[in-house]
């Protein structure tokens, strides 16, 4: 057999940290035997990426692994359990240390404690509230995967959970002034629908919003960013209008004044208008500019709408009907489109701009309804043609039947009396 060197490092770099894990290691040996929190670390450390990195229980906690005595393995090295305050610190002794971390992988982020420090969450933490999320209320801390793995904590669809678990807990978060509905309202929401049902990886979950480290209600000059950086079409239009400066004077979320943030809900044009639902009448009152442009904005939208449904409900009909309408549909997903843009115009309140959508779209679905309304003639047609055919069959059919009973009789007339009859009763 031919010896291959690279194989073999290939395979030794695999089974390294087995290897590592077969050899002796007092803390582990000693610690399998013991029960409950003592024994618990050393099952949930099997999958930890810090084993996989060849990491073990000294890295994190100091001591001697090297021996079954427990008065020399907890040395004077040994730093034992960390109190909840200490943790980032203590998770930070090599996290926050680049030179440290590049040995490992260069590529990974040293800003992770720095971050903290200026959260929400680090300040209160500094101040002496142990009450809010340290390094292992997301992480874990024996068994901590990387957010790449979907068993993680960190994970986008365990991260409402991870946050949910203090944030919806109303006693934990008793005291604060803050609401606890932020994970029953996103867990309503088109973000969580698009994560859970789509299992569109791309929705937001809180993290997204709120930053990983730097855990922090976006401020209301930095809500526009957090959903640009997704939406930038919208963002785009609402930064043109007139509503940006007025939202800002105002001190308003610019998208989240009328989405809201947490339960955002599929948008639809009963938000525009003067009706109840309408969120314009927030802010407009009657005999204002805005209150006016609202109200015909949505009359506007509601005539390009309703002609499409009713486009739609035509080529339906027709292929119902058995006629090829695939070129009709076709043009009217062309519609549809215009439909979306011009509906996603509302953002930039250019009514002129909207008002030349809007045409353009009627004016190709002019087109749209003329061949519509030529295919539902043309299955009227068929149809009419099928009952005339099938009238002929029907006649033909009449007639063939007589002919056929004036046969058989025939028939038996000719045999004449000499044949016996059926038996009678
Ligand atoms: C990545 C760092 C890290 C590694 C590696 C690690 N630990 Fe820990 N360990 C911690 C932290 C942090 C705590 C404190 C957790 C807390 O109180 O929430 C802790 C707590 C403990 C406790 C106290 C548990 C309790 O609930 O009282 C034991 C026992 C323990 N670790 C044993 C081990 C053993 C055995 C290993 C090796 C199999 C190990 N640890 C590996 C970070 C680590
Ligand atoms: C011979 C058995 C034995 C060995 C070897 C051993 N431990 Fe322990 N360890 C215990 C016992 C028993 C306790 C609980 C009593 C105590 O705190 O001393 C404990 C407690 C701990 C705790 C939590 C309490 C604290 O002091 O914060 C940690 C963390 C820990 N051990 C880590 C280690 C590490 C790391 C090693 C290897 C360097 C190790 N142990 C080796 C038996 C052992
Ligand atoms: C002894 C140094 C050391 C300590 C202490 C330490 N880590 Fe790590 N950590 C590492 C190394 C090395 C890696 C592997 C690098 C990688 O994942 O690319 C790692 C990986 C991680 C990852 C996965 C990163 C990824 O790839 O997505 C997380 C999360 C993590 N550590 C959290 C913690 C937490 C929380 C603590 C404190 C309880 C902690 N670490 C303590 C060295 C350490
Ligand atoms: C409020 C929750 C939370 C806290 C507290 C927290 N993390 Fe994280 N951390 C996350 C999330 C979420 C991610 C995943 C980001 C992603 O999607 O890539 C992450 C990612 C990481 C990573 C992977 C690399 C990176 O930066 O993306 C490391 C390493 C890490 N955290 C270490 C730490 C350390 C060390 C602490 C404490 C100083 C800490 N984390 C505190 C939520 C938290
Ligand atoms: C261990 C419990 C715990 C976990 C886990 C946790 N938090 Fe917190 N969080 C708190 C507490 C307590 C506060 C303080 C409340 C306050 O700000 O008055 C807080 C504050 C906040 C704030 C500031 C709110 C404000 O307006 O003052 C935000 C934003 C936040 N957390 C987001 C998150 C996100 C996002 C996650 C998950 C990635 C998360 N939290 C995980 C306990 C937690
Ligand atoms: C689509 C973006 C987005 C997502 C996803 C999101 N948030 Fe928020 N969050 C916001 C905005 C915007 C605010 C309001 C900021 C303001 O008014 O200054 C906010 C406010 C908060 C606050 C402050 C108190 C409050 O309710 O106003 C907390 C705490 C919070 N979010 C936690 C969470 C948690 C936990 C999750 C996940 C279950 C989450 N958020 C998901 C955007 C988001
Ligand atoms: C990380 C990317 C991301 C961020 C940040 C984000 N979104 Fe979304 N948003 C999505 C995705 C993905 C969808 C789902 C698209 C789909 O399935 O149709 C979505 C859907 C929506 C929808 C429904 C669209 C429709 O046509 O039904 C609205 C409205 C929306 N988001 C508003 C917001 C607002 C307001 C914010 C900021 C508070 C925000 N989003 C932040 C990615 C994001
Ligand atoms: C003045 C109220 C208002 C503001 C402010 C607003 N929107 Fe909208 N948005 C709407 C309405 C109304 C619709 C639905 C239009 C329809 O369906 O007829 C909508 C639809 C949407 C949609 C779905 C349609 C599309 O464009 O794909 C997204 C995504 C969206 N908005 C994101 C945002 C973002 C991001 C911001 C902030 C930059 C924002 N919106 C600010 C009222 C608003
Ligand atoms: C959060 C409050 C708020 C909401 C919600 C809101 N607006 Fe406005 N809007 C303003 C303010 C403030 C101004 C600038 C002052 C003014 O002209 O009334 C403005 C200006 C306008 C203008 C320009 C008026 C002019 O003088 O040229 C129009 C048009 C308009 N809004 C339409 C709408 C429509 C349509 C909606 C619903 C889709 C809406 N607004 C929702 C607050 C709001």
């Amino acid at each position: 057999m031919i010896f291959r060197p690279a194989r073999f490092l290939a395979a030794a770099a695999l089974f390294a940290p087995l290897l590592a894990f077969g050899q002796k290691n007092g803390c582990i040996d000693c610690h399998s035997q013991l029960d409950g929190d003592l024994k618990a670390p050393v099952a949930a450390f099997e999958a930890d990426i810090h084993r996989e990195f060849g990491l073990s229980c000294r890295d994190c906690h100091g001591g001697n692994p090297d021996t079954d005595d427990i008065a020399l393995a907890k040395d004077k090295s040994f730093k034992g359990a960390p109190a909840k305050a200490k943790i980032p610190l203590f998770c930070g002794g090599c996290h926050a240390d680049p030179a440290a971390m590049r040995t490992y992988n260069p590529a990974l982020r040293t800003d992770q404690l720095s971050q903290y420090e200026t959260s929400r969450h680090g300040k209160l933490l500094k101040a002496g509230d142990t009450k809010v999320a340290v390094c292992t209320d997301c992480h874990g801390v024996h068994g901590i995967l990387s957010a790449r793995m979907p068993k993680s904590t960190t994970f986008p669809w365990n991260i409402p959970q991870t946050c949910g678990r203090c944030h919806a807990d109303k006693g934990l978060m008793e005291g604060y002034r803050i609401p606890t509905d932020q994970l029953d309202e996103y867990m309503a929401s088109v973000h969580a629908k698009a994560l859970f049902e789509k299992k569109d990886l791309s929705a937001p979950v809180c993290n997204d919003c709120h930053g990983n480290h730097g855990a922090f209600p976006p401020a209301v000059s930095s809500v526009a960013s957090v959903c640009r950086q997704c939406h930038a079409a919208a963002g785009e239009l609402f930064g043109k209008s007139l509503h940006k400066k007025a939202f800002d004077d105002m001190g308003v979320g610019e998208c989240d004044a009328c989405h809201g943030n947490h339960k955002i809900l599929p948008p639809s044009t009963a938000m525009i208008g003067t009706a109840d639902g309408a969120v314009c009448i927030q802010c407009h009152d009657e005999g204002s500019r805005g209150f006016k442009m609202a109200a015909d904005l949505r009359r506007t939208l509601d005539g390009f709408t309703s002609g499409y449904s009713e486009v739609e409900g035509l080529l339906s009909l027709a292929r119902r009907k058995g006629v090829e309408v695939g070129d009709a549909e076709f043009s009217l997903q062309d519609v549809h489109t215009t439909l979306v843009s011009a509906e996603n115009l509302t953002h930039g309140l250019d009514e002129a701009e909207i008002a030349k959508t809007v045409a353009e779209g009627e004016k190709a679905l002019l087109g749209v309804r003329t061949a519509a309304l030529g295919a539902v003639k043309e299955g009227r047609f068929r149809r009419q043609g099928l009952a005339v055919t099938t009238a002929i069959l029907a006649l033909f059919a009449v007639a063939l039947a007589l002919k056929v009973r004036r046969m058989g009789r025939t028939r038996r007339d000719e045999a004449g009396p000499g044949v016996p009859g059926p038996p009678s009763s």
